[in-house]
C-alpha cells in the first residue's frame, strides 16, 4: 500500500488542466492502485490524480453500493456526454479539508470513459454518484467546487450527521 500526499487548495496544480492517458501500463495501473489506498484511507468517496500532483485525466471514485459494499470505479480521460435533472446539497473535497459546501449539480450523468483494456465504456451515475463524477470531472480541468459554491464554506464538524452526504 503507498500512500500519495493530498495537494490542498491554494496549490497551482490544482487549477491546472490534466492531460490525455496516452498510455495503460504498469506506471499507470500502480497510480490507480496508490490513488484507491490514499482514497480509501482519508475518507473520500473521489480523488483526481491532479490531486496528487499529476496532471493526468484519471480519477477513482467509490461512493459504494446501496448494501455497503465497495464500488471501485476507475476513470480514465472522462466525459461527460449527458447530463438531466438537478441536485442541490452539501460537497466536500480531500484538497480541501474541513470544509463543506452546497453545490447544485446534474441528478444523472452518462460519462464517456475507457477500461483498462483500453475500451470504450459509458458508464451512468444517479444521486451522489452522479455529483461524484461531476465534482472529480471538474478537478481534471482545474475546477474545484469551491468556485461553485453557493453561499458560505461551512466546518464540516459543525455539520449534523443528517447533513452530510
Ligand atoms: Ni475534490
Amino acid at each position: 500500500m503507498a500512500l500519495r500526499t493530498v495537494r490542498e487548495i491554494g496549490d497551482p496544480i490544482l487549477e491546472k488542466k490534466a492531460k490525455p492517458v496516452k498510455e495503460i501500463n504498469d506506471h499507470l495501473r500502480e497510480l490507480i492502485n496508490d490513488m484507491f489506498d490514499t482514497m480509501y484511507e482519508t475518507g473520500g468517496v473521489g480523488l483526481a490524480a491532479p490531486q496528487i500532483g499529476i496532471l493526468k485525466r484519471l480519477v477513482v471514485i467509490d461512493c459504494g453500493n446501496e448494501d455497503g459494499t465497495e464500488n471501485p470505479i476507475v476513470l480514465i480521460n472522462p466525459e461527460i456526454i449527458e447530463k438531466d435533472g438537478e441536485q442541490t446539497g452539501y460537497e466536500g473535497c480531500l484538497s480541501v479539508p474541513g470544509k463543506m459546501g452546497i453545490v447544485t449539480r446534474p441528478n444523472h450523468v452518462k460519462v464517456k470513459t475507457m477500461t483498462l483494456d483500453g475500451k470504450e465504456e459509458i458508464l451512468e451515475g444517479t444521486d451522489l454518484l452522479a455529483r461524484c463524477f461531476c465534482h472529480e470531472i471538474d478537478h481534471l480541468d482545474g475546477v474545484l467546487y469551491t468556485t461553485k459554491v453557493e453561499g458560505e464554506l461551512v466546518d464540516s464538524n459543525s455539520m449534523s450527521e443528517d447533513d452530510e452526504q
